[in-house]
């Protein structure tokens, strides 16, 4: 069986070390690279059709109005099946401390009886927030495992942690 690396993750404009920034790679997507080098596991981008806004404001507003509206978005690029894959990290940014609605559009498409779930969340501050208890609620069948919150500033320098986090479980 194989190790599946889902990410959803923005490049652009963000708030990164108290300021807004632009970001040429969003920091979970850092994170999923960690995690691929120290796996060897397979890449899935979790990709919008209608994208949320490159400005930061914009952005957070439009993700707090798709939260609130429970509107869950379109993705392009989902393979039909992922039943090859039994152990699954899941990695995100926290939204409004939250799983963005992409997260959820992913877990609402398969079944994902007896896989394994990791979770790493990036953040400024929420930590994992209400993202776990979402996810293990979602993701019907899973083993929602030894989730890992990851300050977004830091994901650059989090690649030890996030190969003692691999190696531990
Ligand atoms: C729409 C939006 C909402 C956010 N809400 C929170 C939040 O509630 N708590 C928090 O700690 N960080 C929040 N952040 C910061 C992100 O979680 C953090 O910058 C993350 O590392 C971004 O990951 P990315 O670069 O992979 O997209 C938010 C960022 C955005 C864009």
């Amino acid at each position: 069986m194989k190790t599946l690396i889902v990410y959803y993750s923005k490049a652009g404009e963000n708030w990164f070390d108290g300021e807004k920034k632009f970001l040429e790679k969003g920091n979970t997507q850092i994170c999923a690279e960690f995690i691929k080098e120290c796996t060897g596991g397979d890449m899935l981008p979790l990709i919008m059709k209608h994208p949320y806004s490159d400005d930061y404001d914009q952005c957070c507003e439009e993700a707090r109005i798709a939260q609130q509206k429970n509107d869950k978005p379109e993705l392009i690029n989902l393979p039909d099946s992922i039943a090859e894959y039994d152990t699954i990290y899941l990695c995100y940014p926290i939204y409004w401390s939250m799983a963005p609605m992409a997260v959820l559009s992913f877990l609402e498409k398969y079944d994902f009886a007896n896989k394994k779930i990791y979770p790493l969340s990036t953040h400024e501050g929420s930590g994992l927030g209400a993202s776990v208890s979402t996810i293990r609620f979602k993701a019907k069948g899973a083993e929602v495992l030894d989730p890992l919150p990851i300050p977004g500033t830091l994901a650059s320098k989090s690649h030890n942690r996030i190969k003692n986090w691999v190696e531990t479980h």
